[in-house]
């Protein structure tokens, strides 16, 4: 047995095709592709496909796969008749999690993994999150559904579901370059999680239902919740310094930077701070962003030397707010977008699997009596 390490920091446990991560030099790529240039040439579907089938799809093969994802818009009724009755108090992620787990009711061979019924699952869930995300909230507003639209691609629909109109070229591209940059990541606590699940030969549905509690904390997808709230607490650009500094005083955390890989500027953070900015400026939201680059510029001068910078949380924030996502929104978005990657990591473990099963170094006692109750 090796030797412990807390947090599994700097323990390889897996092998996987899909995304490579260069901490040091802050290089992410999907199946060996820059994120820069997926973010900026590709769309969602195209990503999942890449990530899913390791390598891109030619025209024919895109638009099937459009297809298949479209058909799976559409929730099975008697999950559609669980929507209104969710407590409209209830927390997205909770909601998001619960009727994932939900799904697996409807489905006839819910514990099937061979790669054709996994992968179904897995469009299954892909398809339908997004529709569950937007009825819910629609119905804690008070506002009807808004069916999906199966003309519309994966973000378009999402969009239009949520709002109730067609969106912009504008807003579906910048949705689209968030789906695409959140994706994948390696082996971050949500996939591996997912991966740990599916090794007992459990269902794509446990696994990702597992994935998205995961997801939740604030260490991981919920950090972005954690960053609009912290630009929220801000009274101005001015305030920032003194905020950040006040924060780091008290050893508190700042969300939306460092990362247990990275130890320079996350790649997907400078796509979307470029996202960030070109959206602040077109919906009237700058003091949103001079409040980030502000205090990027103050955790540069305080702790890069750390090896702390910012990740795909920090400007990710203020892209989903430009775009008229509610806070409580934002992580559900990612989990969106990283049903993408964990269904991938599912289907690889699948392929070649082992039961995790890592020791835990015992520090408690031995040799202890078992004292009779009336002695304690
Ligand atoms: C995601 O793993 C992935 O790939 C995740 C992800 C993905 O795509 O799946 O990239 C998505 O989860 C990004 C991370 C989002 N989380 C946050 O933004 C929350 C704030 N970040 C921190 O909690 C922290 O940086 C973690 C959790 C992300 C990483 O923590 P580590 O690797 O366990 O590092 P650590 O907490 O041990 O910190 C090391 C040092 C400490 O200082 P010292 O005690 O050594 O003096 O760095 C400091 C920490 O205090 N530090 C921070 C900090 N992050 C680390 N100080 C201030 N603000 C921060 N954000």
């Amino acid at each position: 047995m090796g030797e412990f390490s807390k947090g599994l920091e700097g323990v390889i446990a897996a092998e996987t095709e899909m995304s490579f991560i260069d901490g040091q030099k802050g290089v992410l790529e999907y199946v060996g592709i820059p994120i820069g240039e997926l973010a900026t040439h590709s769309t969602f579907e195209e990503t999942v496909f890449l990530l899913w089938n390791r390598r891109l799809p030619t025209s024919s093969e895109l638009e099937s796969f459009k297809g298949e994802l479209r058909k799976r818009y559409a929730l099975p009724s008697g999950l559609a008749r669980r929507i209104p009755e969710i407590p409209t108090t209830a927390q997205p992620m909770h909601m998001l999690r619960t009727l994932i787990s939900e799904m697996s009711l409807y489905d006839t061979h819910p514990n099937d993994n061979d790669p054709e019924q996994a992968r179904r699952k897995a469009m299954n869930i892909l398809g339908q999150a997004p529709t569950i995300v937007a009825q819910f909230d629609r119905c804690r507003r008070g506002l009807p559904v808004v069916e999906p639209d199966p003309s519309l691609g994966f973000s378009a629909n999402f969009l239009y579901m949520l709002n109730g109109e067609k969106p912009t070229d504008a807003m579906t591209r910048a949705f689209d370059i968030c789906m695409i940059t959140h994706a994948d990541h390696g082996l971050n606590n949500s996939t591996f999680t997912a991966r740990v699940v599916i090794s007992t030969l459990s269902d794509v549905y446990s696994a990702l239902t597992a994935a998205v509690g995961s997801l939740r904390g604030p260490l991981h997808g919920g950090a972005n919740e954690g960053v609009m709230k912290m630009l929220n607490e801000i009274p101005s650009v001015a305030d920032a310094e003194a905020y950040v500094l006040g924060k780091l005083e008290r050893k508190e955390k700042i969300m939306g930077f460092g990362h247990r890989v990275y130890k320079a500027k996350d790649p997907r953070a400078k796509e979307l701070m470029a996202l960030a900015k070109q959206l602040a400026d077109d919906t009237g939201n700058t003091d949103l962003y001079e409040k980030s680059h502000a205090i990027e510029r103050v955790m540069e001068r305080e702790v890069a030397a750390k090896g702390i910078y910012p990740n795909v949380d920090f400007y990710s924030a203020t892209t989903y707010h430009c775009i008229g996502l509610k806070l409580d929104l934002f992580t559900p978005m990612f989990a969106l977008s990283r049903i993408g990657g964990w269904a991938g990591h599912v289907i690889e473990q699948l392929s070649d699997n082992r039961l995790f099963r890592p020791g835990a170094k015992y520090v408690g006692p031995h040799d202890q009596p078992y004292v009779p109750i009336a002695q304690r």
